[in-house]
């Protein structure tokens, strides 16, 4: 069966998370490329709710301001002075329409792993049973810390006692609170107005309103989960790396299994909002974070590292550090590339072995392969760009252009003075410095001619190990030129005494 729409999910957010020690409030800390909190809101998004509405009050501001841009539709509720999960969610309840009806799901915004599935066989499960409230539990080997579920002699849930407020045999329990509940909406309101603070926290506790719905005589359920993860909550940095390696476990395992290879999965990361294709093979050492795009085929790493890059199908990057570019179909790229923002590579390019690229467009075919950067350039297509070359943008005030035709060869050892232009066909010469646009189909040269002064380092660096590896040169040369010299003529049919036989 599918259960009707919710009246709303709420996100409980306003603790402190003292223990993150961090100038960072707790539900902003992010794994898998995406906040506690905006994990938490993407899991609530999933059951399609009415309203989604978040609890804040430690570090306000910031997390008020990443949830307007992360889901602008949430509602921001504040929290007063008041403690606890009761209050919290009484909070939220006030910043939503009077009078929604219908059924109210609470989660936590640090609890990263909870997925949109497990909350709608929650909401079914609590629906189908006309429950009035339906709390998520799970059995724990060690439930230290948690509430536990208190169960009536005929196993009916009876309600939740604190861990603080238990006594001995209480906490024996090992069926805990997960702190993720259904509730229908009016009970909910109504209860949360009866629930007090008189409790070892002096907290108004949102647990207490399952004691109070069962003393109505109303049905109060438990809906027991196997996977732990999802009930886990991040308290500290410690949690926060183990929650955010199982999530990367989870995702990499859910793209194995819609056709990717992963050669080596304990190291390769890829964030939540990162796609790939079909085929795609990932050797080791590789990440894939932001909002990147892999297509069909393509090859990635080992050791690379990708932000915000799309790549076309059937290219191949190899030990790249790229962030927010574009690859093209069958392009390669690597090893040893720097690719930053504005890097356009197009199809069948090629950027090349210690080459760093930023705000360049590289057309289709176009090469550049070797030791180079490429910064603020436009470059045609099936142009060649030779070793060694730097496109000369900064003149330490301004950043500046180049534009590179279709079909160039440019020389090694290049420097393009931007802001300059070569013509399309266009050649340059080894060493070449481009201060001036080059015509179409011209070939650029204006090096110096060589001028090799003799003997300047036996007069100006006597001594020294270069002098005497040139001496050695010139005496070997010198005793190759006399074996070498024609004593007799050539075609002397006799050989004078003790000349070489070969
Ligand atoms: C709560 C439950 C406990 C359950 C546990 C599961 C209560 C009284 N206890 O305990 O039964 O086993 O969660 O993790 O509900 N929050 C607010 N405002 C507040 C207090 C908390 O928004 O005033 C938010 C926190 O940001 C957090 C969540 O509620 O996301 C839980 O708060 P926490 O302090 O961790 O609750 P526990 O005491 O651990
Ligand atoms: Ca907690």
């Amino acid at each position: 069966m599918t259960a009707p729409r919710p009246a709303a999910v709420i996100v409980l957010a306003a603790g402190e998370g003292t223990r993150m020690k961090s100038a960072t409030p707790k539900v902003l800390h992010a794994i898998g490329g995406r906040t506690l909190v905006g994990h938490a809101i993407a899991a609530a998004r999933g059951v399609d709710p009415e309203h989604l509405a978040v609890v804040v009050r430690h570090g306000r501001d910031l997390v008020a301001a990443h949830i307007a841009v992360f889901d602008p539709d949430a509602v921001i509720a504040d929290q007063d002075e008041v403690k606890g999960t009761g209050r919290a969610t009484e909070c939220a309840l006030d910043a939503l329409p009077a009078g929604l009806e219908g059924s109210v799901l609470v989660t936590y915004g640090d609890v990263p792993l909870l997925e949109a599935e497990t909350l709608r066989g929650l909401l079914e499960a609590h629906v189908a049973s006309g429950s009035a409230v339906t709390v998520i539990t799970a059995t724990l080997p060690d439930p230290s810390g948690y509430g536990r579920i208190l169960r009536a002699a005929d196993g009916s849930v009876a309600g939740i006692i604190e861990q603080k407020d238990a006594t001995d045999a209480q906490r024996e329990i090992t069926e805990i609170n997960s702190g993720l509940y259904a509730f229908d909406a009016l009970v909910l309101r109504k209860a949360l107005t009866q629930v007090g603070t008189d409790n070892v926290q002096g907290e108004k506790y949102l647990t207490d309103v399952l004691g109070i719905a069962r003393s109505q005589g109303l049905r109060v359920s438990a809906h027991l989960i196997q996977d732990l993860w999802q009930t886990e909550g991040v308290n500290d940095r410690v949690q926060l790396s183990r929650l955010g390696a199982e999530l990367n476990r989870r995702i990499v395992e859910r793209w194995m299994r819609a056709g990717v290879t992963v050669v080596d999965p304990a190291t390769t990361w890829i964030g939540v909002d990162v796609t790939l294709g079909r085929d795609v093979t990932i050797h080791p050492q590789t990440q894939i974070h932001g909002a990147s795009t892999i297509g069909d085929d393509v090859v990635l790493g080992p050791d690379t590292t990708l932000t915000d890059v799309a790549i076309g199908n059937g290219a191949a990057v190899i030990r790249t550090h790229g962030f927010l570019a574009v690859i093209g179909a069958g392009a390669t790229v690597g090893p040893f590339s720097y690719l930053r923002p504005g890097t356009e590579l197009g199809a069948k390019g090629k950027i090349g072995t210690f080459v760093e690229t930023k705000n360049a467009q590289i057309g289709a075919g176009s090469k550049v392969p070797h030791l180079t950067y490429v910064g603020d350039a436009t470059i045609g297509e099936h142009s060649n760009i030779g070793a060694s070359s730097v496109f000369v943008n900064y003149d330490g005030v301004n950043k500046m252009h180049t534009t590179i035709g279709s079909h160039c060869r440019t020389g090694s050892d290049n420097m393009f003075v931007a802001p300059v232009t070569v013509g399309d066909g266009a050649y340059t010469g080894a060493g070449t410095v481009v201060r001036k646009d080059v015509p179409p189909g011209a070939l650029s040269i204006n090096v110096a001619p060589q001028r090799n002064l003799l003997g300047w380092v036996h007069d100006k660096r006597a001594g020294t190990a270069s002098a005497r590896a040139a001496a050695a040169a010139a005496a070997a040369a010198a005793a190759a030129a006399s074996e070498d010299s024609p004593i007799v003529p050539e075609d002397s049919p006799v050989a004078p005494e003790g000349s070489p036989s070969a």
